[in-house]
Formats: C-alpha cells, structure tokens, sequence
C-alpha cells in the first residue's frame, strides 16, 4: 500500500461561506478555513494536482495549490462542480445550511418602533452530497462533520452523514472545546467509514492534514 498520491487529481473546499444579507451584512461562520488549507498543502506534498476551493478566509495559498476564491454555498457548489473530475474529493468547508431567500439591494435600515427583523432563510443545496451523487463522483470522497456532544453523539451523527451523504470517509471532530475545531491551532479528528473507525491526532493541523491524507491515499479505491 501506498500513501502517494502522485499523478492524483485532489479537490478540497476550506473556509466558511458567507451569505449576503443586504450590501453591508452577511451570515458568516467560525471556520478559519486552516484544516483546509494544510489538508491542501499535504495533498501537493503527495505529489497530488491539487485544487482548492476557499471561502472568504485571510490564510496564503499553499504553494502549488491552484485556489479558486469564492464567497457564498451557492458560489463554492458551483465552483466545486465545475472542477470534477477528481480522484479526490475532500470537503472541509464550513459551508451554510441555511442562505437568505433574497438579497436586499439597499441597506436595510432601522425604523422606528420596529424591534425585530425577520429573515426568512432557505437551506442550500448540499455539495457533498451532489459531488458523492454526480456521474463524475471522484473515487474517494470525504467529509467533515463538526459537533458538539459526546463521544456516542459524535458517531451517530457522522455516520448518519456518511450514509445521507454517501461519504466514503466523515472526519468527525469537536467544536466548541479547548484544543480542538474551528479556531483551535490543533486539531483532532475522529475518522468514520462504513465497517470502521480511527481516531488521528490532537496534533498540529498541518501534521493532522498529513496523517488523514496518508490514511485515506492508502485506503482509496484504486
Ligand atoms: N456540506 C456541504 N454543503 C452544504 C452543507 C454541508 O458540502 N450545503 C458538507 C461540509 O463541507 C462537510 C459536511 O457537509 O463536509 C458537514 O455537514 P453538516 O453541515 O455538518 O451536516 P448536516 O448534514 O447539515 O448536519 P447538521 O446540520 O445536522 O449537523
């Protein structure tokens, strides 16, 4: 078995989406796009032909990467879309479930005596699950699934999305703890497949980006 992926062509969205709300707002997220990024980073190290599709994030293109810059769910589904074929698809975007219906063209302004706004969201559409369902579905496609809860939570909710969202490979990992998730230097994931599991780190992303790609060159169909 072999961990390279030479000659591999690899897809990796990173970052979080964000969703206009009028010219000045938007709904944003907490991902600092960094797993991403470093699993991007790992994968050229591989050897792999390596394409990154980031969200609105503030981190320096790993070199070799070819990255496409994109803003919102809508934008990164059809920028990730359009890059397949791949052998690799690796989603670490914190993409939103939910976008507003519609984007007002002015500011909204605050009136007098009204004291709520209400905004009516609609859920996106899945990239994951389109890419997993596409005639050109890359061999290998995986998942991140960020959580909160326990340890039996956290693999009910993975491998819920690993069937939903016929995943091949659902990396779990904890939000909202020290040392762990979204804004955390460190990371540790909890891998998920049908008939197996195995738990990486808590390291560094960028080791943590090394180790899970590693893991799943040597475990992709050939
Ligand atoms: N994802 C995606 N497109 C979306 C939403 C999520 O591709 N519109 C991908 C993410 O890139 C990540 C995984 O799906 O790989 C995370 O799924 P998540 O949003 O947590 O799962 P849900 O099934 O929406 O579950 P829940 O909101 O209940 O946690």
């Amino acid at each position: 078995m072999s961990a390279s992926l030479a000659g591999r062509r690899v897809l990796i969205s990173a970052g979080p989406t964000f969703e206009d709300i009028d010219p000045v707002r938007f709904l944003g997220n907490r991902s600092s796009g960094r797993m991403g990024f470093a699993l991007a980073a790992a994968a050229v190290s591989l050897g792999a032909d390596t394409v990154l599709v980031a969200g609105p994030v503030h981190l320096e293109t790993p070199t070799n990467v070819r990255r496409i810059d994109v803003r919102s769910a809508a934008g990164m589904h059809a920028a990730v879309l359009a890059e397949l074929p791949a052998d690799l698809y690796i989603g670490a975007a914190a993409v939103a479930d939910w976008t507003p219906r519609a984007v007002a063209s002015q500011k909204l302004k605050k009136q007098p005596g009204v004291e709520t706004l209400t905004l009516e969201l609609v859920r996106t559409a899945d990239i994951l699950a389109d890419v997993a369902a596409h005639p050109l579905r890359p061999r290998c496609v995986v998942g991140f699934a960020a959580e909160t809860g326990d340890d039996a939570e956290l693999a009910r909710y993975a491998r819920g999305k690993l069937e939903r969202k016929r995943a091949d490979f659902i990396c779990a990992n904890r939000v909202g703890v020290a040392g762990s998730g979204f804004e955390a230097e460190d990371n540790a994931l909890h891998v998920f497949w049908n008939g197996g599991e195995r738990r990486l780190g808590p390291a560094p992303k960028a080791r943590l980006a090394e180790q899970l790609l590693g893991f799943i060159g040597e475990r992709m169909p050939a």
